[in-house]
């Protein structure tokens, strides 16, 4: 039986993580408790989970300010709080920054997950050496590892990798690092190739909530390419109840698939996403629709990334229940309630805010 009691979440106030530690914590049968270990990146935001620390903190709630690369840190964190899980979602998470600067990317995603790997085989060894047989490393990835498809086809477990682009290169080698751990050292592993996940919460840089906010603004759409890619969409809160699934049923050393099922072009999610937005802020969506903007294209732009997820919905009973509509509305109703939220971001307050408050409290 897995422990899950003492669960260590790397990369908690990003995107993915907050909403999965609002979702944990949302769970009548969860009683464990939370360490929520970031370095507060420019995508990590303590305000994400502000009710959680009042809710919660120093009871079933910790934060722990540090670089996953720091291994004197990672190991202290493991032993203060006898971890059992690990649940990596820590990374370098925006293809379009990994073409202009792929260095932090090797640096956090590959350096930094064979860190928490290695610190997880030495924190886990009993007494004879062998490992813990409770506990468990769960490694968050992305379908972009199995590279770009044409009009037809879906990524299985069993789909070669092809990684092209600098992040899906460093999140390759990650998972590469995650299932050597659990050939060579026994170290039981999960892992989870996942969609583009949409949903509160999400950094500004990323197509869907950068499209809103650019709506909102009045500012131009800038659609790379011919806007004819296509991805599949999967919404926040189904990724992390996949994620949980496995936590709790996963087979240790298999891979699982996420996916919503879900394929858009890019430009067809744009005029969804006008017309929801068009309604919700009393636009004339024909208006918004002049201001998309088509752009040069993204270096080694994948043309389309589409999952079969039968393993997860057949072996483990997942499966999907936001569907897309309801999910940009949601999304939309969020980024138009949540103006100080944005602003921080954008203005820079919420780095200084970082600065002021957090400084203190890393050098524990
Ligand atoms: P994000 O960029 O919103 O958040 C990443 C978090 O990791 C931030 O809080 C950041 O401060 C933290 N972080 C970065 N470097 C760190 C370091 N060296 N040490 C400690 N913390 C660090 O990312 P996200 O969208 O929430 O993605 C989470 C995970 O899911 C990533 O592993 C990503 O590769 C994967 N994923 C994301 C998507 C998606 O659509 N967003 C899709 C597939 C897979
Ligand atoms: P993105 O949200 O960056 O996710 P990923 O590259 O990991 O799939 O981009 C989603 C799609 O939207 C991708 O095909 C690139 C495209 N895109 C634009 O057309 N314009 C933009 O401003 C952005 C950020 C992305």
């Amino acid at each position: 039986m897995r422990a899950l009691k003492n669960i260590l979440v790397s990369g908690g106030a990003g995107f993915i993580g907050c909403n999965f530690i609002r979702f944990l914590f949302s769970k009548k049968d969860f009683s464990g408790r939370i360490i929520n270990l970031d370095a507060l990146s420019y995508a990590g935001n303590m305000a994400n989970l502000s009710d959680i620390e009042t809710q919660f903190g120093g009871d079933r709630y910790f934060f722990e300010h540090g670089n996953i690369c720091d291994r004197p840190f990672v190991e202290r964190v493991f032993k203060e709080y006898d971890i059992d899980t690990v649940v990596h979602f820590a990374a370098e998470s925006h293809v379009d920054r990994s073409i202009l600067g792929p260095q932090a990317f090797i640096e956090t995603n590959v350096v930094g997950t064979w860190t928490l790997l290695d610190s997880a085989r030495c924190a886990w060894k009993n007494t004879d050496n062998s490992l813990r047989e409770d506990v468990l490393f769960h490694h968050i990835s992305t379908d972009e590892v199995y590279g770009s498809l044409t009009e037809t086809g879906y990524f299985t477990e069993k789909t070669p990798y092809d990684p092209r682009s600098p992040y899906s290169a460093s999140k390759a080698s990650s998972d590469h690092f995650a299932l050597a751990y659990y050939h060579t050292y026994g170290l039981p592993v999960t892992l989870s190739n996942c969609s583009n996940n949409y949903g509160p919460y999400q950094f500004p840089e990323k197509l869907v909530p950068l499209m809103i906010l650019n709506m909102i603004d009045g500012k131009r759409l800038p659609v790379y390419g011919d806007g004819k890619n296509i991805r599949d969409w999967l919404y926040v809160e189904d990724h992390n109840a996949a994620v949980w699934l496995i936590m709790e049923k996963g087979k240790a050393g298999d891979t699982y698939n996420i996916g919503g099922e879900n394929e858009w072009e890019n430009i067809k999610l744009l005029y969804t996403l006008i017309d929801i937005v068009a309604d919700k802020i009393k636009a004339d969506p024909q208006k918004i629709k002049n201001t998309i903007t088509f752009v040069q294209d993204r270096l080694g732009h994948d043309r389309r990334y589409a999952i079969d997820c039968s393993k997860i919905k057949n072996n483990l009973g997942w499966k999907r229940t936001v569907n897309f509509k309801e999910g940009l509305e949601r999304t939309v109703e969020w980024y138009c309630a949540n103006h100080p939220w944005i602003e921080n971001i954008r203005t820079g307050e919420y780095q200084r805010w970082i600065e002021k408050n957090y400084s203190q409290r890393s050098k524990k």
